[in-house]
């Protein structure tokens, strides 16, 4: 096999997830989706890098014996709750005497949009420039080859605490896998699961994740904004335990046996004899209370996610409404709930930018893995001739290879 292949890698809290893929003839085919339980991971950050360099080498080695090639290099998602994005502006002027705009000036003025204040012990990720000012023309997405002596970028900055990256770098390392990039783990996610279309007229994707939730918007194709909250599917199982004072293994087959059904107004009626479920566990606990105890948590996370949107004015009023995915969109009656407490649209996301007969990448746990390997697949497709103006019409652009090359031990 000559062609390269592509891994995306998602370290998440419950589970390791990877996925491979090929470009042939700049299309995409998919060649392997793997999981394995993760070890080591506590709220989308390292807490042991002993145990999460065996898990996730566990992982790569399951995709290795199902694709047949050893892997090299992997696209790496970054989550936690220490990533933070914010605005900024960059200015710079052109010299040349032709005034025209060319792919250094681009570059300089998204390096001037770095100088922001970023805390000593953040590391940026990303610099995702969102429109440029041409002297007095604003509005500009792509600004190549135009005329001018004023250039100004508005630009979206991601940045992440510099030990978080450096534990994340060296686990990777430590499996004997080189890091292609480094992507935040929600925006790869919205690869896989937002079209263009959406991506325009304005969307929320949620990754509901086991202990966190992410949330990126769109609109107008630019990132408005992204956000690690601490809370996830693993909040529900504890709420369960808690509620039925059950231990947290019975609560979690509660949850994934009737967690669909007793959020259906329907599904709520009759009970659950727990000796049915597991031998050594009695009692006989309603269907409504298991709804009551899920909804209720739910609704708890969704609000959450709805302030930040009321931060930046869009509660209410994303066209192309929300887009849930991760484990816990797997709980049906959730897209009803979510269309009741953020007043929009809602919808399971599942990869509808990828044809593949690999059926794990349209299981919504797969999302992650799947834009990484997107993302992955649009870089590799853009250096060479193309490089780097093709990523930024694209935009998501990164320069932020060279400053990351600096972390690599
Ligand atoms: N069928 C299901 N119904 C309800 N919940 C489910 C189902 N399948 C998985 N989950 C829940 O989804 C969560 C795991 O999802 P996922 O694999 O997306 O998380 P993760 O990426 O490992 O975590 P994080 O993103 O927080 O680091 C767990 O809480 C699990 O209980
Ligand atoms: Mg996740």
């Amino acid at each position: 096999m000559k062609e390269k292949v592509i891994i995306g890698l998602d370290i998440g809290t419950t589970a390791i997830k990877a996925v491979a893929a090929q470009l042939l003839e700049d299309k995409i085919h998919i060649i392997g989706a793997t999981e394995k339980q993760s070890e080591g991971v506590s709220k989308g950050t390292i807490s042991s890098v002993e145990d999460a360099v065996s898990s996730i080498s566990a992982c790569l080695e399951k995709m290795e014996r199902m694709i047949g090639v050893p892997l090299e290099k992997a696209y790496v998602g970054i989550s936690g709750n220490h990533i933070t994005s914010q605005e900024t502006k960059g200015v710079v002027t052109i010299s040349k005497a032709d005034g025209e705009i060319k792919e250094e000036d681009i570059e300089r003025v998204l390096e001037a949009a770095q100088a922001v204040a970023t805390p000593p012990n953040y590391e940026i990720l990303h610099v995702i420039p969102k429109s440029f000012t041409i002297d007095n023309q604003s509005g500009i997405k792509d600004p190549l080859g135009m005329a001018g002596i004023r250039l100004e970028v508005e630009a979206e900055i991601i940045e992440g605490l510099s030990n978080q990256v450096k534990n994340l770098t060296k686990v990777i390392y430590r499996t004997g896998l080189e890091i292609e990039d480094l992507v935040f783990s929600i925006i790869a996610t919205s690869e896989a699961v937002l079209n263009k279309k959406q991506k325009e007229l304005g969307a929320a994707v949620i990754d509901l994740g086991g202990a966190t939730t992410s949330l990126a918007v769109f609109e107008e194709g630019d990132l408005l904004t992204a956000k690690v909250l601490p809370v996830g599917g693993n909040h529900i199982t504890s709420d369960i335990a808690i509620g039925l004072k059950t231990s947290i293994e019975m609560a979690e087959k509660i949850k994934l046996l009737y967690g669909s059904s007793s959020l259906w107004r329907g599904g709520r009626r009759g009970e659950i004899n727990l000796n049915e479920i597991d031998e050594n566990e009695n009692g006989i606990i309603s269907k409504r209370q298991i709804g009551e105890i899920i909804g209720a948590r739910i609704e708890e996370i969704f609000k959450m996610a709805d302030q930040e949107l009321h931060r930046i004015s869009r509660s209410g009023k994303l066209p192309a409404g929300i887009v849930l995915t991760g484990g816990g969109s797997k709980l049906e009656g959730i897209i009803e709930i979510a269309k009741e407490e953020f007043k929009l649209p809602a919808s399971l996301g599942v990869n509808q930018n990828v044809i593949s007969a690999v059926d794990k990448i349209y299981d919504p746990i797969f999302s992650c893995a799947l834009g990484l390997v997107l993302w992955g697949a649009q870089t590799e497709k853009t250096t060479g001739e193309v490089k780097f103006l093709a990523k930024l019409s694209n935009k998501i652009s990164k320069i932020i290879k060279k400053l990351f090359k600096k972390l690599i031990p």
